[in-house]
């Protein structure tokens, strides 16, 4: 089960260190794929890069902005290049920013709504194009609970409106590429513990676990368990769908 071996899969945001496109990443090559890591931060795309090739892991990164076309092009020719095929594309890049309506700019708007929206648009746009002409394909996008039911805990109104629109894109392009072998999930994220979860002050960590029924935010890898699964052969029969990954804090 959950064999993906010779498989090519693309996670973007996973040049952090800490974040979940790493863990997302080593469980994919775990598993037997070959990887590509793609990130803005260029850094960390080198030294997730070495780390994957030194377990013995077939890695290859690319470090740029993915909310630029010309980008977005150069990634797929230069996995095309050494690979000749893509299998999975998980799109994980996100940004957040902890303000209110009434503080928010149009520019605040924009800037979240272009990689969070945008740029995951482009990409998707663009490994379709390849999916297709294999007939196989499966892409994974990271909304968040906050698509759901709002957020305000790290992000804005801006960040639920763009990963809410990520469900709504998923959906719609589900209806598009089933004829061509292709599916399209969301994972819904609630509370995961990375460096953003560590800075929070004490006291709202607390009322925010509070309201969490596992009592504790969810692991990287408990993400990541997820997206393999939907991203595997075995899950042939799933598309437009998406799962909620949040100890219970939100169940529709
Ligand atoms: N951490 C949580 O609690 C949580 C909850 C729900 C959803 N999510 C979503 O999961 C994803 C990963 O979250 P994380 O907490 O690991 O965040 P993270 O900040 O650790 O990782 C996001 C990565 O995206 C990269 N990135 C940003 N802009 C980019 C661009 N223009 N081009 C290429 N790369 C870019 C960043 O450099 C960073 O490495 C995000 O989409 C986030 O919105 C996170």
């Amino acid at each position: 089960m959950l064999d993906f071996t010779n498989q090519v899969v693309i996670v973007t945001g996973a040049g952090s260190a800490k974040g979940m496109g790493k863990v997302i990443a080593n469980t994919f090559a775990r598993q037997g794929a070959k990887i590509v890591i793609c990130d803005i931060f260029k850094e960390g795309v080198d030294a997730n890069v070495a780390e994957l090739q030194a377990a013995g892991h077939e890695a290859m990164g690319f470090a740029a902005d993915l909310t630029v076309k010309e980008n977005v092009d150069a990634l797929i020719k230069a996995v095309m290049d050494k690979y000749g095929r893509i299998d999975v594309l998980i799109n994980n890049a996100g940004v957040s920013q902890k303000v209110t309506v009434a503080d928010m700019t149009l520019d605040d708007m924009k800037r979240i709504f272009n990689i969070n929206m945008f740029g995951l648009f482009l990409l998707t746009q663009a490994a379709c194009e390849v999916m297709k002409k294999q007939n196989y394909g499966r892409i994974v996008h990271l909304s968040s609970v906050s698509g759901k039911r709002g957020g305000g805990v790290f992000g804005g109104a801006h960040y639920s409106a763009s990963k809410a629109a990520v469900l709504g894109f998923s959906k719609n392009l589900a209806r598009e590429v089933s004829q061509y072998g292709i599916t399209t999930n969301c994972v819904c994220p609630g509370l995961i513990n990375t460096p953003i979860w560590a800075s929070m002050p004490a006291e709202q960590a607390k009322a925010v676990i509070d309201g969490i029924p596992m009592g504790r935010p969810g692991e990287p890898q408990e993400v990541a368990n997820a997206i393999v699964f939907l991203a595997s052969k075995e899950a042939s029969y799933i598309t437009g769908e998406e799962i909620d990954i949040n100890g219970g804090s939100h169940m529709d």
